[in-house]
């Protein structure tokens, strides 16, 4: 794969002789607290092959659809770029991130082992008021664990039944999940968290050569009704962004689904398309 400006599809249902092979996603170590949909740890690989491939090394990588920020955080861990500019615009998931930010990865852990994890203590928990973004953060933490396919969108709900009927306790595992806060403590410095809309943070940085951007938006597939049951930001004008990235000084890989909308903007704007399958 080369480095150049790409737009990525990704169809579910990719036929096997037009797409590239899935790839093994047991190697790439879980950096994210969260468990997201829509995340892509299964890219991983591909994304170090895309940075692999230039020259000179980008400085900066700008995430403005961050999510549970998988590529941001190998990014950094990997030492592939100096700094990640995530965006994201729901506050819940912003609150984790602000909080690593400002220092908190260690309370959010200690908050995390610390926790009785039943499903009186979740309503307990969940039914308080946040005084503070680090108790915003746990709370999104704890949705995160314990809703469905850890959907944050209105209309999710607790797991019933999960992993071997073991519900609400299913998704949680509350030793990894701090050992991950603590990790992320290394890096957070490197980390520039920005609760903001990704196509004004992209246009913030349009100019720099030293940016790369991957780009991440809440697909078209399945309407608005599918993308409204997993996240509470979910209309995107794919349009604009497509606009935004034409202008963009820097590389930049965007994935898609597979939708004849965005195979329609993406040979308007001259990108270059590959697709793919998700492990
Ligand atoms: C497909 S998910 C990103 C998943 C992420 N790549 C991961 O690995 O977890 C898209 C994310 O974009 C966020 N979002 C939607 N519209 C946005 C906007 N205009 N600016 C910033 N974030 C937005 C959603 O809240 C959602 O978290």
């Amino acid at each position: 794969m080369t480095a150049h400006r790409q737009a990525l599809l990704f169809p579910e249902l990719a036929k096997s002789n037009s797409a590239l092979k899935p790839v093994n996603v047991a190697s790439v170590p879980k950096r994210s607290p969260f468990r997201y949909p829509g995340g892509k740890t299964w890219f991983v690989p591909t994304f170090r092959l895309w940075l692999s491939t230039m020259y000179p090394k980008p400085r900066i990588l700008v995430e403005p659809f961050a999510g549970g920020g998988i590529i941001s955080l190998t990014a950094l861990f990997e030492n592939l770029v100096q700094k990640a500019v995530m965006v994201e615009m729901d506050e819940d998931m912003s609150a984790v991130w602000e909080s690593v930010v400002n220092g908190d990865s260690g309370w959010l852990a200690k908050k995390i082992l610390g926790f009785e994890l039943t499903r009186e203590s979740l309503l307990g928990e969940l039914k308080k008021t946040p005084k503070t973004i680090r108790e915003r953060a746990f709370q999104t933490i704890l949705k995160n664990r314990t809703y469905h396919g850890g959907i944050l969108a209105e209309g999710s709900g607790l797991l019933k039944h999960g992993e071997n009927g073991k519900g609400i306790l299913s998704r949680w595992y509350p030793n990894t999940i701090a050992n991950r806060f603590i990790s992320l403590s290394q890096i957070a410095m490197k980390i520039d968290f920005r609760r903001a809309d990704g196509l004004d943070v992209m246009r913030d940085f349009s100019n720099r050569r030293d940016a790369i951007f991957f780009i991440d938006p809440p697909y078209t597939a399945g309407g608005k009704k599918a993308g409204k049951r997993l996240y509470k930001h979910y209309l995107l004008d794919h349009e604009r962004l497509f606009s935004v990235c034409e202008k963009l000084k820097g590389d930049f890989l965007m994935t898609y689904d597979n939708a004849d909308e965005v195979k329609t903007l993406a040979r308007k704007h001259g990108f270059q398309m590959r697709l793919l399958t998700s492990a």
